[in-house]
């Protein structure tokens, strides 16, 4: 099994993985909430601003800063950068509704990993079932 798509850039997954969050402290402060679509609003250009202080070139903060702007929320066509981002907090999430549904003696029925490999964890993992 392949855990690393060869289309996929680490050095942009693993920013991207640092920093997709970050805006959380200001949605709290402005909103008093961390809903996704805060955290989507506000993070960016955070972001944008450290990796712009750090001399990141320019493409590649718009690519963290078009990640981090919808990384809960996954568009028609994606890139393997995000969706690489997207299973991970999808694996992350999904343990977290197995645990809680296993403690309430019910299956979860959580899917939509955008790779083949996020999907694999969870079915080895038992966060999912297997597919046919
Ligand atoms: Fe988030």
């Amino acid at each position: 099994m392949l855990l690393f798509d060869k289309n996929a850039d680490p050095t942009v997954v693993v920013a991207a993985a640092v920093l997709h969050d970050i805006g959380i402290k200001e949605a709290e402060r402005k909103y008093n909430s961390s809903a996704a679509e805060h955290q989507e609003t506000e993070g960016p250009p955070v972001a944008a601003s450290i990796l712009k202080a750090l001399d990141y070139p320019d493409d590649f903060i718009a690519e963290i800063y078009d990640i981090i702007r919808h990384h809960h929320h996954p568009e028609k066509s994606e890139t393997e950068n995000f969706k690489i981002l997207y299973d991970a907090g999808l694996l992350t999430n999904t343990a977290e509704k197995r645990l809680a549904l296993f403690r309430e003696g019910a299956e979860p029925e959580v899917d939509g990993y955008l790779t083949e490999a996020g999907s694999t964890i969870a079915c080895d993992a038992g966060l999912i079932k297997g597919r046919d």
